[in-house]
């Protein structure tokens, strides 16, 4: 099924109705090496260019890949490129996602059923919002390559930019997407999208520079819950998060601004890896059931990321 959807109105499918797609289960790091706030292209990151404690951010890294490992995820680990200080926030550079063998995905809407080895495994490479960011790119494309993914590219002619998961997000076990955009990524792109994958795309548009990517204000919980923070959202995508999940729940101001709350995952419908301190967040999770576990990210919040996008989940 191909689509954009904007507004409530607009939806003519329920979430049942859409092709399964089996979950991902492993993890892409990026060794925090070269991390650093080098540049401003985000209003986290202001004042903090130069200031970052490197063996604290190893620290906060290594905390994160072993907490993967724990829960039984399969982590691979790209080594990071001198010069490409936010090549760590591996959740921007891609897309990844399985199409069916057929070639079906293509637009004809049956492209997702059954178990993941009957599909192509596949990655939509993004088109950096940043010049200083450009680079991190086919690092991620050469290991996609190396492992057997079908590489797709943008029309870049169509498109300005796109930053993968960090705007655009797989609702879990369905061939759905929700993309945002108006800082990092293009409506165009998910044009692009929803007609090279077949899946139907709900576009929302972000309006607070402070939550510039999807991943900062929507965390997808599992099929039926997101964790958000609604002032990042217009009233149209507000009222498509409320038509699509049962349960969302709100975090305050203070946890999604100061602590990316929202920029937490949860890689199992279970477990929920967020900032340490974000507790009125953390209780209304566990009221949900969640389980959660903290982790300081501090470091890498002074550039403008957190759990979410320090990490990308694919097949
Ligand atoms: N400094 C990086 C940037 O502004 C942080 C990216 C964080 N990624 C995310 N998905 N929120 O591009």
């Amino acid at each position: 099924m191909t689509s954009i959807v904007t507004k409530p109105e607009e939806l003519t499918f329920s979430l049942p109705d859409l092709p399964a797609m089996p979950a991902p289960g492993r993890v892409l790091l990026v060794d925090p090496a070269y991390f650093d706030v080098e540049y401003v292209i985000n209003p986290h990151m202001q004042d903090h260019v130069g200031n970052v404690d490197k063996t604290a951010a190893r620290a906060q890294w290594e905390a994160l890949r072993k907490a993967y490992e724990r829960l039984g995820i399969d982590v691979h680990v790209l080594p990071g490129a001198e010069g490409l200080p936010d090549m760590v926030f591996s959740a921007n550079q891609s897309l990844p996602c399985l199409v069916s063998a057929d070639g079906s995905a293509g637009g004809s809407g049956a492209g997702f059923a059954g178990d993941s080895n009957k599909f192509q495994r596949t990655v939509v490479m993004s088109i950096m919002n940043a010049s200083q960011r450009k680079a991190e790119v086919p690092y991620f494309e050469q290991y996609y390559r190396s492992i057997g993914y079908e590489i797709l590219h943008l029309d870049a002619e169509r498109t300005a930019c796109f930053e993968g998961m960090g705007d655009a997000l797989w609702h879990p076990g369905r061939a759905m997407l929700w993309g945002a955009y108006g800082f990092r990524s293009d409506l165009s792109a998910y044009e692009q999208i929803t007609a090279m994958l077949g899946v139907p795309v709900i576009a929302l548009e972000l309006k607070d520079p402070s939550f510039y990517h999807l991943d900062t204000c929507l965390c997808i919980l599992n099929e039926q819950t997101a964790l958000i923070y609604p002032s990042a959202f217009t009233a149209e995508g507000l009222a498509l998060i409320h038509a699509l999940f049962d349960v969302v729940i709100e975090a305050p101001q203070g946890d999604a601004l100061r602590r990316f709350a929202v920029n937490a995952v949860c890689p199992d419908g279970h477990h929920v890896l967020i900032q340490r301190g974000c507790d009125a967040t953390n209780k209304a999770l566990q009221h949900h059931g969640f389980e959660v576990m903290e982790f300081d990210t501090e470091e890498y919040i002074k550039s403008g990321g957190s759990v979410f996008c320090m990490k990308m989940l694919y097949w």
